[in-house]
């Protein structure tokens, strides 16, 4: 289904959205600030925070490896086309916004299975006129099924920026790395691979314990060292680019991360842990608080 899955029929759209289970969008969501999740998401977001009281720094960092990585192919490569897999629910920042304010023709194809994500997936159609968005309502497990529907908007001659940040960790090994092999085989040499991914490296401690929170939700959650990240790039053909796979905050650093809504002690007061995290200002992270590898790299 693509943009035309907007059309969809609410009631059908209700009956998918199952709000007795934690989903990955929705619980990124409430460490990200945003307000479309429900209070089994929020009860799954609280238990990981518990687990590791820094681990709000993964989600933040890992969204703004994103916007610099985004950033860096759009004004430093020249890439004018986005294929966003995993997108998560539209907040601030959304891939088409960045690109846009840096090339306004260029065109994003967003892909997410939640229809949570579907039923906001207005908010990432606002393309502006020099450029387009769509939205594919489909699994990452069904690779020609995005390829096909990503070719209304996407020309598969011309260099394409795939993303795949923070999913690949739902997917066990068997069907992950073929599919990237499969995705990355479809587009033409000069396109780019951006890759984040959770590992239990860095800190392990800190992630098992975020991990157990979530496989005891039924979660797949696959922890990759930073070889086995390497080896997506690997497999597809991709050449990493510099400085490689690194803890999601190491890649080209800037200065422009979200300064945090406001900071201001008593506005915090009283709110709970989990609503708390959105204020933080992310900017003291160390190494000690990072479970997340983020790299790009360019098709041969
Ligand atoms: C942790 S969020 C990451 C969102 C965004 N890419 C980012 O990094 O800020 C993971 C997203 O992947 C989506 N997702 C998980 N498994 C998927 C699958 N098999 N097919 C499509 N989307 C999937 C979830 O619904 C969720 O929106």
């Amino acid at each position: 289904m693509s943009g035309d899955a907007l059309s969809q029929d609410p009631a059908e759209l209700r009956r998918r959205i199952d709000t007795t289970k934690a989903h990955p969008a929705r619980v990124y969501d409430v460490f990200l600030g945003g307000k479309d999740n429900y209070p089994v998401d929020r009860a799954a977001a609280a238990a990981a925070l518990a687990a590791n009281p820094r681990g709000y720094l993964d989600v933040r960092h890992n969204r703004d490896f994103m916007r610099r990585a985004v950033t860096t192919l759009a004004k430093e490569d020249g890439i004018r086309q986005f294929l966003d897999i995993g997108t998560g629910l539209p907040t601030a920042e959304n891939v088409h916004q960045i690109a846009q304010r840096i090339s306004p023709d260029s065109r994003v194809v967003y892909v997410d299975n939640d229809p949570v994500v579907l039923a906001h997936a207005r908010a990432l159609l606002t393309s502006g006129p020099e450029g387009r968005t769509d939205y594919i309502d489909a699994d990452l497990k069904s690779p020609a099924h995005i390829l096909e529907q990503a070719a209304k908007t996407i020309d598969f001659d011309q260099p394409v920026a795939l993303c795949l940040v923070a999913i690949l960790h739902f997917v066990e090994d068997a069907q992950a790395y073929p599919i990237v092999r499969e995705l990355v085989a479809a587009l033409p040499s000069g396109s780019r691979l951006v890759l984040s991914h959770l590992t239990e490296d860095l800190n392990p401690e800190s992630i098992r314990a975020v991990q157990r929170t979530y496989t005891e939700r039924g979660f797949t959650f696959v922890l990759r060292s930073k070889a086995e990240v390497e080896r997506f790039f690997a497999e597809a053909g991709v050449e990493l680019a510099e400085p490689g796979v690194v803890p999601a905050h190491h890649w080209r650093p800037d200065d422009a991360a979200p300064a945090p809504e406001h900071a201001d002690a008593a506005d915090l007061e009283g709110l709970d842990a989990i609503d708390k995290v959105r204020y933080y200002d992310i900017s003291d992270v160390t190494d000690a608080d990072i479970n997340v590898y983020g790299a790009t790299g360019t098709k041969a």
